[in-house]
């Protein structure tokens, strides 16, 4: 028990998960040395005299370990990467291991030995496992609240398509608002405009700050803005409003519980979290949360392959909702449309256990390995800002495995266009993959409703960086030393 704790703590969070014969091996090393740092651990010499040798010594053995027992496990399971790719960017996209991969293939072979059989039986079962332990996972009391759907777009797209006919319906009257932030995502806000705006609705956005120093910053800025709004447009009904839980661009999380407190004080009927980054990132719960409706993509950083993704609802609004995509089971309630949408590819919803399964194989338990991303991630980010001089987007405990680097002036920067072009070259010159960020209004505009809260600094562009367990130092210095070269053509 001792051991097994030890190592969770201490190492890696993906030191178990080892069948080959060079990682039993691994295996056995890290076994005689932690019996060792138990003994030392144990023993009088720490206790009187050297009080500080038992944490040296395992930081020691433990940073070891990690080098050895990881190296091995990350080469086989992202053995698919591109060779020679620093790959900063997992955030969009997430990453596979091979051993989910395999699954998702074993899912997909079934179904083509006898499709009719698997239709029943399997499918039905490999869906109903793999939202059991999603509810557990989120700490929701009841399976019936979770769906699985393709991805984020399409959980705005189920709480969208309600918002439509409620005013087509005239439950809503036209006018009646949608509220949103500026740094929703951008697909996320079309999704809105696409359904609502046409039926009637009257979207808003409200201004994050950024960069941010705290939460405490945020949360009184966007009760500010409801303020101003209910001030403004007293008649107005606010019937939805669109949160992130971890923005993506600039990438910080959000003090989502308290956001959501003040929406129902000031009134807002419902509220629909786009947590297209949470789970794995942060600690999801959803009764604590209690957004009537929350999603989360599970193939960015919970290992599932592309694409699926779970919406939690609450129990009073599962009947009214419907899948964008109406099929056969139109009508059965959510979770029996979104369970056949047509003939497709269900492989990758079932393997949503194999990808639970490395996690917990690999860290131990979600938490683990999600710390240990968070903690390399912002090692990275001071390591980048104190090369470049520059200053991270906010502070350490509102990044979650993604962080915000501000990148050097030198760089000249001045657009979204630029940013874009700045992120081709590292691609195509560097071979780093990484998003840069320049706020699309203009810097003065965006602070404009938060002058006097928003903390002055010299750069306006920022990196995004990403920590997954198969990144390396390696890889951070190389986007570390293509900026400095960019940066130095202009001097
Ligand atoms: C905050 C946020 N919301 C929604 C999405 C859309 O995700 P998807 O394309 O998987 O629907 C993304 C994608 O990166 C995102 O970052």
């Amino acid at each position: 028990m001792f051991m097994s704790n030890y190592f969770y703590k201490h190492s890696t969070p993906f030191s178990i998960a080892i069948k080959d014969n060079q990682s039993i091996l691994c295996l056995r090393v890290c076994f005689h040395i932690f019996v060792l740092v138990e003994y030392i651990s144990r023993s009088n010499i720490c206790r009187y005299g050297f009080p500080n040798l038992n944490k040296l010594f395992s930081t020691l053995v433990s940073s070891f370990l990690s080098l050895f027992v990881a190296s091995s496990l990350v080469a086989r399971e992202f053995s698919h990467h591109e060779p020679g790719v620093a790959r900063l960017n997992n955030g969009s996209f997430g990453s596979p291991p091979q051993c989910v991969l395999s699954n998702q293939a074993m899912w997909a072979q079934q179904w083509l030995q006898h499709p009719d059989a698997f239709c029943w039986e399997p499918l039905e079962k490999g869906f109903a496992a793999a939202r059991q332990q999603l509810a557990d996972l989120i700490h929701s009391p009841n399976v019936n609240e979770i769906v699985l759907l393709e991805n984020a777009t399409t959980g705005a797209g189920v709480v969208a398509l309600d918002v439509m006919w409620s005013f087509l319906e005239r439950r809503y009257e036209k006018g009646d608002s949608i509220l949103m932030f500026n740094s929703a995502y951008g697909a996320i806000k079309k999704v809105f405009k696409g359904y609502c705006f046409r039926a009637g609705a009257r979207l808003f956005e409200y201004k994050m700050p950024f960069p941010v120093s705290s939460n405490q910053e945020i949360l009184q800025s966007f009760e500010d803005a409801l303020r101003r709004e209910k001030k403004e447009n007293p008649s107005k009904v606010i019937r939805l409003a669109v949160i992130d839980h971890i923005v993506s661009m600039p990438s910080i999380i959000l003090p989502i519980r308290e956001l959501v407190q003040l929406c129902r004080a000031y009134g807002v009927e419902q509220i629909f979290v786009d947590a297209a980054h949470a789970i794995g990132n942060v600690d999801v719960n959803v009764q604590e949360i209690d957004a009537d409706y929350y999603v989360s993509n599970l193939h960015k950083w919970l290992f599932a392959p592309p694409v699926v993704a779970f919406f939690h609802c609450k129990p009073q609004h599962l009947s009214q909702l419907h899948h964008p995509l109406v099929s056969n089971n139109y009508g059965l309630g959510l979770v029996g449309e979104s369970y056949w949408v047509g003939t497709r590819d269900y492989s990758a919803f079932l393997a949503v256990p194999a990808a639970i399964k490395f996690v917990n194989d690999t860290a131990g338990d979600i938490k683990s390995y999600r710390d240990y991303n968070h903690r390399k991630v912002v090692e990275m980010a001071q390591m980048l800002v104190s090369a470049w001089g520059t200053h991270l987007g906010a502070p350490p405990e509102l990044f979650g495995s993604m962080a915000m680097v501000g990148l050097p002036a030198s760089l000249n920067i001045h657009s979204p266009e630029d940013a874009l072009r700045m992120r081709t070259r590292l691609r195509t010159e560097f071979q780093v993959e990484v998003p840069l960020y320049y706020p699309a209004e203009g810097v003065d505009e965006i602070f404009s409703d938060h002058r006097h809260s928003t903390t002055k600094t010299s750069s306006v562009a920022y990196a995004r960086i990403s920590h997954q367990i198969y990144n390396k130092l390696e890889e951070y210095h190389m986007l570390r030393d293509a900026v400095q070269a960019i940066a130095a053509e202009s001097t």
